[in-house]
């Protein structure tokens, strides 16, 4: 057995993030896991892909050479659905053969159909749901299940500026097409929408099933290092949770205190 010195990293755009490393935490307490949150460059949606994939390389690379991480999932969809197949097939092979990267919308897609859907919304960036990964991925899984994809851009900017007022408003009238359309389920496309699947639960009256990735990607981490033991056995044990950012500031910290219920201290990162 290998010494257990290794971590599990997370990487997000900015802030969503933060609410799929605290429930890995929550649910796998016992590992060590970084954070980084790419906070200069937030967003990502608006970005080209060559932008988003050489950001989320280099955000990977860090997490891997400064901070010890030899599992890193990319918990943005954005940088999973630009960049991840890239990286999981060229950039690892060829650099960290023995590293690995994990996405989000495989496990999401899974989970979707072990629950027995097969018309399912998405509400996602502009770039998540114009580049129809959800789409082409569910037609490998359930090919006879269909994804309904609305871009939903003023969601992430109501979030991370406080825009509670609004968020009803802005959610009736993206949730009015997709309700319409009769789906059994809602996948929550974007890591902040965490934030508010609650409202959108009493928004959709129950009527479709909320398929929120804070919930699904614990379980299928879980699920990964039990048929993985080769890596298993090489994540450190200490129940440590660190924070990094690309960029910190107040209102970042404050964000960050209110996910964590507590206040982090928070390293700020240079790559
Ligand atoms: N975290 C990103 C995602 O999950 C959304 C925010 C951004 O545009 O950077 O898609």
């Amino acid at each position: 057995m290998q010494n257990r010195v290794k971590k599990i990293g997370v990487f997000d755009s900015g802030l969503g993030g933060l609410y799929i490393a605290k429930a890995l935490q929550q649910a796998l307490p016992e590992y060590d896991y970084v954070y980084l949150g790419d906070t200069f460059n937030v967003p990502y949606g608006g970005r080209s892909s060559e932008n988003i994939y050489q950001l989320s390389e280099n955000a990977i690379k860090a997490l891997f050479e400064q901070k010890e991480c030899d599992l890193v999932i990319v918990a943005c969809n954005t940088a999973s659905v630009s960049a991840l197949r890239k990286l999981q097939r060229e950039f690892l092979v060829n650099n960290y053969p023995d590293k690995r990267i994990l996405g989000v919308i495989v496990p999401t897609l899974e989970s979707a159909t072990e629950l027995g859907a097969t018309q399912i919304g998405l509400i996602a960036t502009e770039y998540t749901v114009r580049s129809k990964i959800y789409d082409e991925e569910i037609t490998k899984i359930t090919p006879s299940a269909r994804i309904f994809g609305v871009a939903t851009p003023l969601l992430v900017p109501l979030i991370e500026h406080h825009g509670e007022k609004y968020m009803d408003m802005v959610l009736q009238d993206y949730l009015e097409p997709i309700l319409a359309e009769g789906l059994d389920s809602l996948i929550l496309g974007c890591t902040h929408y965490v934030s508010i699947k609650d409202r959108i639960r009493t928004l959709t009256n129950h009527r479709v099933r909320i398929l929120s990735q804070d919930e699904i990607i614990p379980p299928k981490l879980k699920t990964y290092l039990l048929h993985h033991p080769e890596m298993e056995e090489r994540l450190s044990k200490h129940n440590e949770f660190t924070v990094c950012a690309t960029s910190v500031n107040e209102g970042y910290a404050r964000n960050v205190e209110n996910i964590m219920g507590k206040k982090l201290p928070i390293q700020e990162i240079t790559y």
